[in-house]
């Protein structure tokens, strides 16, 4: 007779687990060959909840989430989605369940239009016979929505990275779905993009929507989220809630020690000045722009999306010409017309889209992070020594704890932090003396970031002159002696020391019609 009761009071409470849980995950496993992906992760996600997935770079987040999206097959574990169990093995499957994800790596297509792209996975076999009147108007409502400037019918290869994150972020949410995962979405976006994003993904969340949050920016996982889930090494460590714990206490768990500071002490530039750019201007954006960097200096270029900041580290490699003004190093002008007269003349760049322009992506991790210094590795004969190929990938890896198989696999086999580790490590392989860095620890876990700092702080000591594009206007603060920033094209102002402030920064960055 005892036994009712207890089986009674089992069932209510598994009752009240399916309905108050939207994603209950025990278990999940995952391997790629040798490499444990996950080795045993449990994940319960309430509904209508923004939860938050965080983890060191190679942790196994991106894996989980696509497993859970049926892009991967899981080895073992259980999942149930709103108390029913669930076995996907296609990405259809998960779509049926109303599952959408934003992926880290943009999947869009290159040659289609905005509208086509956001359209595009619901087009079915009609596709030829939608109407692109229908879709473009369609689309403008949704990136309306989002209050993106951006026109449905431009061809989406010309869009800069960001504007197409943004238009991946507007595909997902044009669609009807009652979970939605977000895999860094706001790696490039700047703090403008970012307000209006999170008021959506609020207002998602009130009509009950439930979305897991993956992001290394740990100041938004407060300001956004319910509840954090940490997992290390293919396995959770710990659930954490955002009201009442710390950021110390996250990276704690994250990396599995105590962390003490993310930014190196800055450090007095000499007043010689390497880098001058004089009243450039450029056929499509830049006006007017001057700009100096010394040497042993950090300086920083900050502004909205599309205020021109790419733009001015692709005129000084080469990749865009100038239509007017001057560049000049150690005070003589340089005529810059391609990357490889950039690279001679002693100016690096490590670019922002790793995947078009950082990265050789078939190619083992090895000649990746050798390419940009042949000198180094000992080609003076065309005969490239890979035993100092080796040498210097392993130190790479140990300095920024590169999460690898091996040396020997290509660079697409590793996460999404880790690639851009390798990309960083390629250009601070190099023996120039001027280095732009765009976006340099986008996607990066803290202890890499703060890795990554120190190494630029050794460059400066080297006498290097550093040029720093960061959205994250932490990352200028911290790390720069002085920072321009830019709006539509110009320089609108420069900030140097305490005036770095994200207030005066944001004041100045804001478009001036935005101000009116
Ligand atoms: N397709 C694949 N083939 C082989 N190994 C893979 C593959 N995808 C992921 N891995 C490995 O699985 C591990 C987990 O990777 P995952 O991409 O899930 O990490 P992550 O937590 O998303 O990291 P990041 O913060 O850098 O994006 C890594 O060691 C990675 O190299
Ligand atoms: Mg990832």
């Amino acid at each position: 007779m005892q036994l009712i009761p207890i089986g009674i009071s089992k069932m209510v409470k598994v009752e009240v687990i399916m309905r108050e849980y939207s994603i209950v995950m025990n278990n999940v496993q995952k391997r790629f060959g040798g490499i444990h992906a996950l080795k045993s992760v449990d994940l319960k996600v309430k509904k209508g909840s923004i939860h938050a997935l965080v983890g060191e770079n190679g942790a196994g987040k991106s894996t989980l989430m696509k497993v859970l999206s049926g892009i991967y097959i899981k080895d073992g574990g259980k999942i149930t989605i709103d108390g029913q169990e669930v076995h996907f093995t296609t990405p259809r499957q998960s779509q049926e369940h109303n599952i959408g994800i934003i992926h880290q790596e943009l999947a869009l297509s290159k040659d289609l239009s905005v509208a086509e792209n956001i359209f595009l996975s619901d087009l079915g076999f009609g596709g030829a016979l939608v109407s692109t009147k229908k879709i473009n108007r369609l689309a403008k409502l949704a990136l309306d929505q989002l209050g993106f400037d951006i026109h449905p019918s431009t061809r989406l290869g010309d869009l800069s990275i960001a504007y197409q994150q943004m238009v991946e972020i507007a595909k997902s949410l044009a669609k009807n779905v009652n979970i939605l995962i977000l895999d860094e979405p706001t790696a490039i976006l700047s703090e403008k993009e970012i307000d209006v994003l999170f008021d959506k993904l609020r207002a998602l969340r009130d009509k009950g929507v439930t979305i897991i949050y993956i992001s290394h920016r740990l100041d938004e996982i407060f300001k956004l989220t319910d509840a954090i889930t940490v997992i290390k090494d293919g396995e959770t460590v710990i659930e954490l809630d955002p009201e009442t714990c710390t950021e110390n206490d996250i990276i704690c768990s994250m990396v599995g020690r105590q962390f003490n500071q993310l930014f190196p002490e800055k450090q007095i530039p000499s007043e010689e000045v390497v880098l001058e750019v004089i009243n450039l201007n450029t056929a499509k954006l830049l006006r007017n722009i001057n700009i100096n960097v010394k040497k042993g200096e950090i300086v920083g270029l900050a502004g909205i999306i599309g205020a021109g900041r790419t733009e001015i580290a692709r005129c000084l490699f080469g990749i865009d010409l100038i239509a007017s003004g001057e560049i000049k190093k150690n005070g003589k002008t340089l005529h810059i017309n391609n990357p490889a007269d950039a690279v001679k003349l002693g100016i690096g760049l490590v670019p922002e889209s790793r995947k078009e322009q950082g990265a050789i992506l078939s190619r083992p991790i090895r000649e990746n992070i050798t390419l940009s210094n042949l000198k180094k590795t000992g080609s003076t004969f065309g005969i490239i020594n890979r035993l100092k190929e080796i040498t210097i990938s392993n130190e790479f890896r140990k300095r920024l704890a590169i999460k690898l198989g091996s040396i020997e696999d290509p660079i697409s086999s590793l996460s999404g932090g880790n690639q851009q580790k390798v990309v960083i490590a390629k250009w601070l392989n190099t023996d120039c003396d001027v280095l732009i860095l765009d976006e340099p620890t986008r996607g990066v876990d803290v202890g890499a970031k703060s890795e990554i700092y120190n190494i630029i702080l050794e460059l400066t000591q080297k006498g290097y002159a550093i040029l720093i594009i960061s959205s994250e206007l932490m990352e200028i603060i911290g790390l720069c002696h002085r920072t321009y920033v830019m709006s539509e094209g110009e320089i609108a102002g420069e900030l140097i020391g305490d005036d770095m402030t994200e207030k005066n920064i944001m004041r100045m960055a804001l478009p001036k019609r935005a101000l009116i």
